[in-house]
């Protein structure tokens, strides 16, 4: 299930989502973590929700910079400590899915080939098709 925490949300509230959702046999996707103020400041404190199994889904236009520095920068940051699960498009439409080729280049250039799962093999298995 993907889920977002809006800004004023803790991040622990992810660990609960996770616990509850868990429960019910569901995998939480947690969306946009670039984006939050606590994860932003310190990406570590998501360190707990991934660690017992929930997902970090960011984003190509995030990734490259679009929504601003300090977001590319988290990014950045997400990917090199493995915590990111899916690199997704944040399309709305066919018609704004293009840069997730961009993206995927920029992200093989700070992980290396593991970026090629973020975008095939983990999303593929979280949606049991691998
Ligand atoms: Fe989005």
């Amino acid at each position: 299930m993907l889920i977002e925490l809006s800004d004023d949300m803790p991040v622990t509230c992810a660990d609960t989502i996770l616990f509850r959702l868990s429960m019910l046999g569901i995998t939480p996707v947690l969306a946009h973590p670039e984006r939050h103020p606590e994860i932003a400041r310190s990406p570590a404190v998501i360190e707990s929700f991934v660690r017992h199994g929930g997902k970090l889904q960011i984003t190509a236009p995030a990734l490259l910079g679009e929504a601003g520095r300090r977001e590319r920068r988290v990014c950045e940051r997400l990917l090199r400590q493995g915590l990111v699960a899916v690199l997704a498009t944040d399309a709305h439409g066919v018609e704004d899915a293009g840069c997730l080729g961009r993206a995927l280049a920029r992200a093989t250039k700070w992980i290396g080939s593991a970026a090629e799962d973020l975008v095939s093999r983990i999303p593929a298995e979280i949606l049991g098709l691998a």
